[in-house]
């Protein structure tokens, strides 16, 4: 596990993008594992920038979001779907084919699940892309999660429901549900990007880091995993021993 220490939120995305841009101008066919929330905001935006001044393609570059939630339609404003097109995609010559995220508003999700875990399956990521929850979950991946775990619905915690309410009208309107790739889903990726910035993250970085590999932190089994990056600014990482 490689970590960076960076000032501040935009060094840390500028820190990210140097990983992402050296995996897509290197293997133009690459498969891109993305995640969604505040985290990568920054970094997609300089992506953009990135792609716009640079030229290369992303025309045949492959994504395979982490997760979207139960019950909202793909044209709604807070789902994954409306976010990733808004951020990134709509931004970029990558072909709408090749991107992928689970369908919250299906009717069987078992036939869902299934579908999403065998594209995850077909297209290992060559980098996947984390954010972090305050509680140590890595997609929807929550405390308690079996590392073996793959593609299912999951319920949210109350706390995940809480701090994602900033992003809807209401908190009753935040979905109680997502489908999300799972914990052995993640593993698959030959390179994994962990960010985290606020000192929100602090308790959940230390416990990724430097407390037990336990389900009691999802995020702490990237230790077993012989590729990780994680890029924090100086709040999240304030209390770490070192
Ligand atoms: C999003 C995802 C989540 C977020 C995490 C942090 O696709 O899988 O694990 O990365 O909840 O969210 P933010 O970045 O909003 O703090």
């Amino acid at each position: 596990m490689k970590i960076y220490i960076e000032e501040n939120k935009d060094l840390l995305s500028l820190k990210a993008l140097e990983l992402v841009k050296e995996v897509v101008v290197n293997n133009p066919q690459a498969t891109l594992g993305l995640a969604t929330g505040s985290t990568p905001v920054k970094l997609y935006q300089l992506l953009v920038e990135d792609y716009k001044k640079n030229k290369y393609s992303y025309h045949s570059i492959k994504t395979i979001n982490l997760d979207e939630y139960v019950g909202i339609d793909s044209s709604n404003h807070c789902s994954y779907h409306y976010y990733m097109n808004t951020h990134l995609f709509s931004h970029l010559d990558i072909q709408k084919e090749n991107t992928n995220i689970p369908n919250g508003n299906t009717v069987d999700f078992l036939v869902e699940c299934e579908r999403y875990n065998t594209i995850s399956n077909l297209y290992p990521r060559d980098l996947q892309l984390l954010g972090l929850g305050n509680n140590g979950h890595i997609g929807f991946n929550e405390p308690g999660t079996s590392f073996d775990s793959v593609t299912r619905v999951v319920d949210l915690t109350e706390a995940t429901i809480n701090a994602n309410a900033r992003f809807f009208n209401a908190i009753e309107e935040v979905p109680n549900k997502a489908i999300t790739l799972g914990i052995k889903n993640i593993l698959n990726a030959k390179t994994i990007v962990l960010l985290a910035y606020g000192k929100q993250k602090a308790k959940a970085v230390k416990a990724m880091i430097e407390g037990e590999i336990s389900t009691g932190c999802p995020a702490s089994i990237l230790r077993t995993h012989p590729n990780v990056f994680i890029i924090l600014d100086r709040d999240a990482a304030h209390l770490l021993n070192s």
